[in-house]
């Protein structure tokens, strides 16, 4: 073989393997593309034609790209990997997935920020949504967590007010402390929650670095019916790391995205983030026995009355293969529940119970459950049908229950809801017993270290400062005395206020 004909050959072997890979560019229902530079015109000059069918499609499936972003949790990064538990656990839940040791469960694993837009910075002071999807033999489980143990309000009544109050003002599109603190100044609850969140723990250094918590009490029913209060905590194998407020403006100034690269680039270079999961457990029995309600998502259970136990290990491996489709479109909720879990009574729990499938109805569409990201790997045998975009494969003429056909589906009492028994059976709309809205934001800010506890004062006052209404900030101050005289009086000599004038506050209103 000669020169001449050796470059042919390497040329056409190139052109062809170029040719392999390409594919026809084609129209949404398959038809090949012409031309995807030029629009098709009446003469060189003339109108652009309705006919251009390519054109039209592609506009309008421009026009269609967004889906209205989540509410609240807009900003997110997610993953693949599995839950490996540790031990079985079938003596309080019958959930399969704690029922053996090494046995493996597929999850879906959703970060995010809660009240910044879907392309806000990464930096900003704000819990971190956690959220796990467990894709169990008995349909998925969902814990929708956060990166606190503990939230800002105990009734899901109160949700939209605080999520109104924390988010950009109607009037001028901007987050302001004014707002915010208006609302908390009615709101001693949120004393415990606001400690927290200005500790440096209110801004993880990324997604792998921060722990993670179910936040309510839940219940693990046995084959017996028997049921065990427990509260769930990830703990992140890759050490806790959170950022200081210089140290948050100094990353924002250079990328506002800083944790979804992590979180990415982490699982692209294979060093893969775990995560080990623990529950702490109460026996029903034993609810009435503290000086706060264990229901009550305001409050941590201390480790003295509740020991964690390991559960199981979790593993992130895998990134999505599309973001709108893996992440954007994931739906998560507190009611996706496997037999052997069943919801406290909570009344935060309860209000989300109903919120997240209602909202991905509307932001998703009816039939979100159907999307590779959200559909159970088990067998999905509802008479449910029809809607936009039903993709079930339904090819029986039965499509209700009970019914005749052999193969049929059957339900089975054995998956009822567990049963309780209330001796105040009538209705009521009350504060809950023992609110004890302080004393844990006490302990708490006596648990933390002098330097810990100096950002948290400089953290606090610098947004506090920003409140024009004086009677907001010593109502704020007067709550954070009364969880601690220290971190009060800290407070208030920060912000230039007296002891008299935080505790005048309180005998006026
Ligand atoms: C009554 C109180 C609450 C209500 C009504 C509520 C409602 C919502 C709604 C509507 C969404 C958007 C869901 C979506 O579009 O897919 C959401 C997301 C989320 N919420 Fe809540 N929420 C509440 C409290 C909480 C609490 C206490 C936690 C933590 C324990 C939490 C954790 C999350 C997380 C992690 C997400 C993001 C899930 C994801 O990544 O897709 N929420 N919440």
């Amino acid at each position: 073989m000669n020169f001449k004909n050796l470059t042919i050959l390497i040329f056409s072997t190139f052109s062809l393997s170029v040719q392999a890979q390409q594919k026809m560019l084609t129209t949404n229902t398959g038809t090949p593309v012409g031309d995807n530079q030029d629009s098709k015109t009446v003469g060189p000059n003339g109108p652009v034609l309705l006919e251009d069918i390519h054109l039209v499609e592609k506009l309008a499936a421009f026009d269609r790209e967004r889906i209205p972003e989540r509410v609240v949790h807009a900003r997110g990064a997610g993953a693949y990997g599995e839950f490996v538990a540790s031990g079985d656990f079938s003596k309080f839940t019958s959930a399969s997935l704690f029922s053996e040791k090494g046995k493996t469960t597929q999850v879906f694993v959703r970060f995010s920020t809660v009240m910044g837009g879907a392309a806000s910075p990464e930096t900003l002071r704000d819990p971190r949504g956690f959220a796990v999807k467990f894709y169990t033999e008995q349909g998925n489980y969902d814990i929708v967590g956060i990166h606190f143990p503990i939230f800002f309000i105990r009734d899901a009544i109160k949700f939209p007010d605080f999520v109104h109050a924390l988010k950009v003002s109607p009037i001028y599109n901007k987050q302001d402390p004014n707002r915010i603190f208006n609302f908390f100044s009615h709101v001693p609850e949120a004393t415990h929650m606001l400690t927290r969140l200005y500790t440096d723990n209110g801004i993880p250094a990324n997604y792998r670095m921060m722990n993670g918590f179910g936040v309510h009490a839940f219940k693990w029913v046995n084959a017996n019916g028997e049921v065990t209060y427990v509260k769930y905590t990830w703990k992140s194998l890759q050490g806790e790391k959170n950022l200081t407020a210089d140290e948050a403006t100094a990353i924002q100034g250079k990328d506002f995205q800083h944790a979804t690269v992590d979180l990415n680039d982490n699982i692209k270079n294979q060093n893969y983030p775990s995560w080990e999961l623990y529950v702490q457990m109460l026996k029903p029995e034993d609810l009435d026995k503290f000086d706060f309600n264990p229901l009550d998502d305001t409050k941590i259970w201390p480790d003295a009355i509740a020991k964690p136990v390991l559960v199981g290990k979790m593993t992130l491996n895998r990134l999505p293969r599309n973001y709108f489709e893996d992440v954007e479109e994931s739906a998560f909720s507190p009611a996706d529940m496997v037999p052997g879990i069943a919801p406290s009574e909570d009344k935060m729990l309860q209000g989300r119970l109903f919120s997240y499938f209602d909202t991905q109805r509307y932001r998703i569409g009816p039939n979100f459950q159907q999307l590779p990201v959200n559909a159970a790997k088990s067998e999905v045998n509802s008479y449910n049908q029809n809607g936009p975009m039903s993709n079930r494969g339904q090819s029986s003429d039965i499509n209700f229950q009970p019914s005749t056909d052999p193969n049929g589906n059957v339900d089975n009492t054995k998956y009822n809801y567990p049963g309780a028994t209330y001796t105040n059976v009538s209705t009521i709309q009350h504060k809950i017993s023992k609110p004890n809205d302080f004393k844990q934001a006490g302990e708490f800010y006596r648990s933390l270290s002098e330097l810990d506890k100096s950002h948290l004062v400089n953290n606090l006052s610098n947004d506090l400062s920003q409140v024009s209404d004086k009677n907001v900030v010593k109502k704020m101050v007067g709550y954070f005395y009364m969880a601690d005289s220290d971190y009060g009086k800290r407070l208030a000599s920060k912000l230039n206020l007296t002891r008299e004038e935080v505790e005048s506050v309180f005998k006026t209103n």
